[in-house]
């Protein structure tokens, strides 16, 4: 990292982030005043009316209107001092899902929310281990400071503990409970004091010089003031300071403590973004990596989102930009099929509303509207054979068959299948014996989810059952042993919808004696998007 050159100013100044936490811990509030601060929602609230206000909002672009269809913002962005924020958005169910991992190969950073009272609970481990294997930075956010919470050196311990990672305090809670009354500001040395009669109001901030400055008295009753520098005192000896290369390269996570809901904190923590969040990265890729600094264009696909309108079946790719300088109408090589493709009517994600996007940089989330050439873990550059790497698909970890209500109309049910396969909303395999598909998940709340689409986008009723599959790997090696392979194995043997030779498992005991019989076979649990 300190041996990259220097980025064009318009790239540094990007920062791109989603927010991971367990559901409940305040990601949706802390958004809606990252927008507020941002310039980008006139009044908090906005965000908040989810599902079908949201909708009616964001049918905003004439391709909304004409077919009725919609897009959840998936990306958002807004200016914050000299920054520009793109903030991708986690899916917000508990199933952990693919679509979270493949939304954290598209961000440099992640903003951590925790619940001040609950500290880290099972979705925000999860989450965290994904953002482990990048090595991404991550700063945390410990909100509801305004409520009873834990003590401050037992939430970083738990941190440190539980997810192996230096903690570092940026500012450090005054108070508990009813009597928080705001933090110490410990890289600028300010006191912040929380107004809890205006929710949208920014704290008021109060210079000081050093912890035994008189001022702190006028501001801290003496009570609180005392436990306070006994306690700062107590951090300053036992955490470590602020190490920005430490990070930046995901070893030590700086921690804000506020109340999203009284807009508390969340200034200081956008200006934390910005300071020590990292620039745009360079992408890992296949032939050679791509630095964000290059002139030319290239972008991956992370995200597909199909429209809601049966009539049409037009989708919104998003591109992550990974180098380059986009501009509206450019003509890209879409590397996959070796075709070019204009991009005349670019997305641009600006919270409420979204608009062409006249221009993007490296670091940008742009939405591609397109028919289905696109998808997930396509790369588009300006000629060059480049393969964004790293965008896995994983084995499903539940499996049930699937059959339409009306046998007839099987070809229409592999079509809405292969169309929620390339959104990578689910795994669907063809059995070469037998009828019918086999669709896998992550979550079991997504069966509910898929045949509820289903019957609403192609009006098609469906049955998912049980299957005697519990889960699937791909097959890998020499063309003529997996062909041997397949050819013994057939009541085990499906393809993917790419047309890959997947191996169907009932039992750990399969794919043991697979391991044991079949040296010249590998089975795999993931398989990368190309
Ligand atoms: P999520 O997206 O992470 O699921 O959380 P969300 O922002 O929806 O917040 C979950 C609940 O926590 C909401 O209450 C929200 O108002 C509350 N909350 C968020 N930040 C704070 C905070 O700083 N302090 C306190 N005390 N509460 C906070 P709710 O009752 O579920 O919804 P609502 O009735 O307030 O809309």
């Amino acid at each position: 990292m300190t041996n990259r050159p220097e980025l064009p100013p318009e790239i540094a100044r990007r920062r791109t982030f989603a927010i991971i936490s367990h559901p409940d811990a305040g990601k949706t509030t802390l958004t809606e005043k990252f927008l507020l601060y941002g310039g980008a929602i006139q009044m908090a609230g906005q965000v908040r009316a989810k599902g079908e206000a949201r909708r009616t909002r964001s049918d905003f672009m004439q391709m909304e209107k004409d077919r009725g269809i919609s897009v959840s913002a998936s990306a958002m962005s807004f200016d914050f001092e000299k920054f520009r924020f793109n903030l991708v958005d986690t899916p917000g169910h508990s199933d952990f899902s693919e679509d979270t991992y493949r939304t954290l190969t598209a961000v440099d950073a992640a903003v951590m929310v925790i619940d001040g009272a609950k500290g880290v609970e099972s979705q925000t481990q999860k989450l965290f281990e994904v953002c482990r294997l990048r090595d991404l930075p991550i700063l945390t956010f410990c909100n509801k400071m305004d409520r009873e919470s834990r003590d401050t050196f037992e939430i970083i311990d738990e941190i440190q503990e539980n997810l192996a990672i230096d903690v570092t305090p940026a500012a450090w809670p005054i108070g508990v409970g009813r009597e928080f009354m705001g933090t110490y500001d410990i890289l600028r040395d300010r006191l912040e004091l929380m107004d809890r009669a205006d929710r949208n109001k920014v704290a008021e901030s109060i210079e000081i010089s050093g912890l035994d400055d008189p001022k702190l008295a006028e501001h801290v009753p003496a009570h609180l003031l005392e436990k306070f520098l006994e306690e700062i005192e107590m951090a300053k000896e036992l955490l470590p300071a602020l190490d920005h290369e430490s990070v930046l390269n995901g070893s030590m996570t700086p921690i804000w403590f506020g109340s999203a809901i009284n807009s508390f904190g969340v200034k200081e923590l956008m200006d934390g973004i910005g300071t020590y969040g990292p620039e745009p990265q360079v992408q890992s890729a296949q032939p050679r990596h791509i630095a964000p600094e290059e002139k030319k264009v290239a972008g991956f696909v992370f995200k597909v989102q199909a429209n809601m309108d049966p009539k049409h079946r037009d989708r919104v790719a998003f591109l992550r930009l990974a180098s380059g300088h986009f501009e509206r109408g450019m003509k890209l090589t879409h590397v996959r099929s070796k075709k070019q493709m204009a991009i005349t009517n670019p997305v641009l994600f600006l919270a409420a509303d979204r608009e062409l996007a006249e221009e993007a940089w490296a670091g940008d989330i742009i939405g591609i509207p397109n028919h289905g050439q696109l998808r997930i873990g396509d790369t588009l550059t300006e000629g060059e054979a480049l393969r964004v790497s790293g965008i896995p698909s994983f084995a499903p970890e539940l499996l049930q068959a699937c059959r339409a209500g009306d046998p007839m109309k099987a070809k229409h049910l592999e079509k809405a299948l292969m169309q929620f396969a390339e959104e990578g909303a689910a795994k669907v395999f063809k059995p070469t014996f037998g009828s019918g598909f086999i669709v896998g998940v992550v979550g079991a709340l997504q069966f509910e989810v898929l045949a509820s689409r289903i019957e609403m986008e192609y009006g098609l009723p469906v049955r998912f059952e049980a299957s005697q599959f519990t889960s699937a790997r791909w097959v890998h090696g020499a063309k003529d042993a997996v062909e041997k392979f397949a050819a013994a194995n057939k009541q085990h043997i499906a393809e993917d919808n790419d047309g890959d030779t997947v191996f169907l498992t009932r039992l750990q005991w399969d794919i043991d004696r697979v391991d044991r019989d079949y040296p010249d076979v590998t089975l795999s649990a993931t398989k990368e998007m190309m």
